[in-house]
């Protein structure tokens, strides 16, 4: 066997560039989409207004914001055919990422422009995924509690709809800020592992509900979208501040990874962890859960200083989502309620300038082997 390559590609990609975009970027401690700062995003728009500069490669004027929010809130209901196939798949008992993985999937079923591949069915196809996979969150948390669907209100916010088909009441127009700016915050982050994983599969001309589904799928491991869950898991596990230092020494010591620590790009610090930061900071202090706020800084103040590392994006969002009363669970499944804006910006790109993902490994297997016969063996 002969081997064409040079040398070993570094594990994990690191420092490969796989494509060329214009949707977002990291330099340094900065994050931007189509060249706007998530500091300035997060602080004057709301989550339809950063959909449509993702997809459109700019901010719309007023008119048109009205005119493609009223589009994505009108795919907000799930038809009667789809409540009634969703509601009979198991739901307790069962991670929501693999609800939620299944439940897009099958919901290409009823979609007639699935297949299609025109601009026009493509936009529908885009609109719909975007649309019902934030329906489909609350529904779950509906039914797997005995409880009946809501129908969405056409004329609210995607992120309104999210909290008042999941509890069933209308929500204040604070928290539905919080929750908004978190999708803001979570819509797109260039090459990780679940865009590209939605690019690989687009590359191969296939439709935007597998490549969705492949980032689904990607996402819901702990080491990229399910480290949020894990956060929580880990405070509540703790306990409380004074056992803190003696946890992360242990874990440290063991070699484990502390979840919503680390970034592959961001060595200065992720920019959407300072923001949720303060998030956390008032939220916790408002909702009585200063306690899980001081253990996360204590927990940030520890790993800083023994390892160097930063919190990112998970970090505080796990006690943005507690302090609003959120099932620990669901925080991955919010995620991906934001973050299929961004998957689908990429997926239009990458049909755009295609040519389908081929690498090669590079070969450490054993060469010229021969054959033999099982009395052989
Ligand atoms: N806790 C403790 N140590 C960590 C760590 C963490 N969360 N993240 C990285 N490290 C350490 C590694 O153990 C390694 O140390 P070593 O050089 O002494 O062996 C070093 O930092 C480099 O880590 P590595 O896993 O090679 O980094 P990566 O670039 O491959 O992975 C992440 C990046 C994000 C996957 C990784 O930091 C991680 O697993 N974090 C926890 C999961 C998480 O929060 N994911 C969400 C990402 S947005």
């Amino acid at each position: 066997m002969v081997n064409n390559y040079d040398g070993a590609i570094d594990r994990g990609l690191e420092g490969v560039i796989a494509c060329t975009t214009k949707i977002s970027y990291i330099i340094d401690a900065t994050l931007t989409y189509r060249g706007y700062t998530i500091e300035d995003l997060s602080a004057h728009s709301h989550f339809e207004e950063v959909v449509f500069l993702l997809w459109n490669n700019r901010l719309p004027k007023e008119e048109e914001l009205k005119h493609f929010s009223k589009k994505i809130h009108s795919e907000l209901t799930l038809s009667k055919d789809q409540l009634k196939v969703l509601a009979d798949l198991p739901s307790r008992g069962v991670h929501p990422m693999a609800w939620l993985r299944t439940a897009v999937s099958m919901l290409s079923l009823w979609d007639e422009d699935a297949p299609k591949t025109d601009d026009r069915s493509r936009e529908k196809v885009m609109l719909r995924l975007l649309a019902k996979t934030s329906s489909l969150v609350p529904f779950l948390e509906r039914i797997r509690n005995g409880k009946e669907y809501i129908e969405p209100m056409a004329d609210k916010s995607l992120a309104w709809n999210f909290l008042y088909t999941m509890n069933g009441v209308e929500p204040e127009e604070e928290v539905v800020k919080v929750f908004d700016t978190c999708l803001v915050l979570h819509a797109d982050h260039e090459l990780n592992c679940s865009t590209f994983a939605s690019r690989v599969i687009s590359s191969s001309l296939s439709d935007i509900y597998s490549s969705v589904v492949s980032a689904i799928s990607a996402l819901k491991g702990p080491l990229h979208g399910g480290a949020n869950e894990q956060v929580m898991k880990t405070l509540k596990s703790i306990g409380s501040l004074d056992k803190v230092d003696a946890w992360v020494h242990q874990v440290l010591a063991e070699k484990k990874k502390i979840m919503g620590i680390g970034h592959r790009v961001y060595k200065n610090g992720d920019p959407r962890a300072k923001i949720l930061k303060e998030m956390s900071r008032s939220l916790c202090a408002k909702n009585g859960k200063e306690e899980y706020f001081k253990m996360s800084e204590r927990i940030e103040e520890i790993i800083k200083s023994e390892k160097g590392l930063l919190p990112n994006v998970d970090f505080y969002s796990a006690t943005v989502y507690d302090s609003m009363g959120i099932p620990f669970d669901l925080y991955t499944p919010i995620f991906t309620v934001s973050r299929i804006g961004g998957w689908l910006a990429h997926i239009q790109e990458q049909y755009s300038q295609n040519r389908i993902y081929r690498p090669r490994g590079e070969w450490k297997g054993a060469s010229h082997r021969e054959w033999s016969s099982f009395k052989n063996r």
